[in-house]
């Protein structure tokens, strides 16, 4: 086992979804992995012993304090309810407050490792899609973009990574497209969520993608590109460019 391997990662939303094969994939590759859960207990249940679970809600920013001790890196998903209505009181305590009181947490444990944060696509380009999201789960998209520009403005070394729609699909079939632009959100747009997940435990370490925003939707044809290629042409926020992003 490598010295790096021996990291602790934090995932906030490992409890489901994109987040729990983030999860898992950096069980895989021996990182030690502590998910935070609005219910230990049954997160515990359903990730098993080698897991570290604890208790946190990004809704109550004392919680976040002792989820945050002692982690090498922060790996951020979570997020409002997807495919239901949720209130814009709740959108923003989640997805815009929760994200802020977690990087104030990491700042006052000392954190030193980086902070990668799931954002979708779409945030900046106007698109039918969009319009209806941000209907449902009220101003989604609008508070996830503001949300960047504190992550890039907190200090902490982080990466951005948009990601398309989700799927339920088996990863490593398709070629990942790797973009620094504003993709509409549209459904020709999508990702399976166990690429997106290996784009993320990717990124963690990875240089070139320090201080990063980029986006990732399925390509066309089979995967050719290793994510080490697909990484390694991207380029950092820069002050000017960060507005732009
Ligand atoms: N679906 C898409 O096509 C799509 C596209 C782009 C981006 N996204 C975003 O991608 C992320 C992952 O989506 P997904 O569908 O794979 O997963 P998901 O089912 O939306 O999972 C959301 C995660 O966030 C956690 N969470 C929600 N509120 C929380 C709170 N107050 N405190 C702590 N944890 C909280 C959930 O924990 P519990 O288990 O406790 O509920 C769960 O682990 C979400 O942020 C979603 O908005 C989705």
């Amino acid at each position: 086992m490598s010295e790096a391997g021996q990291k602790r990662v934090l995932v906030i939303g490992g409890t489901r979804g994109v987040g729990l094969q983030i999860a898992r994939l950096l069980h895989q590759r021996r990182y030690r992995v502590r998910v935070l859960a609005r219910d230990p207990a049954k997160a515990s249940t359903q990730l098993g012993s080698a897991f570290e679970v604890v208790a946190g809600d990004l809704t109550k920013a004392d919680t976040l304090r002792p989820a945050v001790q002692g982690v090498g890196h922060i790996i951020f998903t979570a997020g409002a309810p997807s495919g239901r209505y949720a209130s814009e009181a709740l959108v923003k305590a989640t997805d815009y407050d929760g994200v802020i009181d977690t990087l104030a947490a990491a700042q006052s444990a000392g954190f030193q490792g980086r902070f990668v944060y799931l954002n979708t696509i779409g945030i900046k380009t106007p698109s039918y899609a969009a319009l209806l999201i941000n209907l449902l789960k009220r101003n989604t998209l609008l508070w996830r973009r503001r949300v960047e520009d504190r992550i890039r403005g907190s200090g902490l070394d982080y990466t951005i990574i948009r990601v398309g729609f989700l799927l339920d699909r088996r990863g490593g079939m398709h070629a990942v497209s790797v973009s620094q632009g504003a993709l509409p959100l549209v459904l020709s747009h999508r990702i399976a969520r166990a690429d997106a997940a290996e784009a993320f435990v990717e990124a963690m370490e990875h240089p070139r993608v320090s201080r990063a925003t980029f986006e990732i939707v399925w390509g066309s044809g089979p995967r050719q590109q290793t994510w080490n290629q697909l990484l390694e042409r991207l380029k950092p926020d820069c002050h000017e460019a960060a507005s732009q992003q």
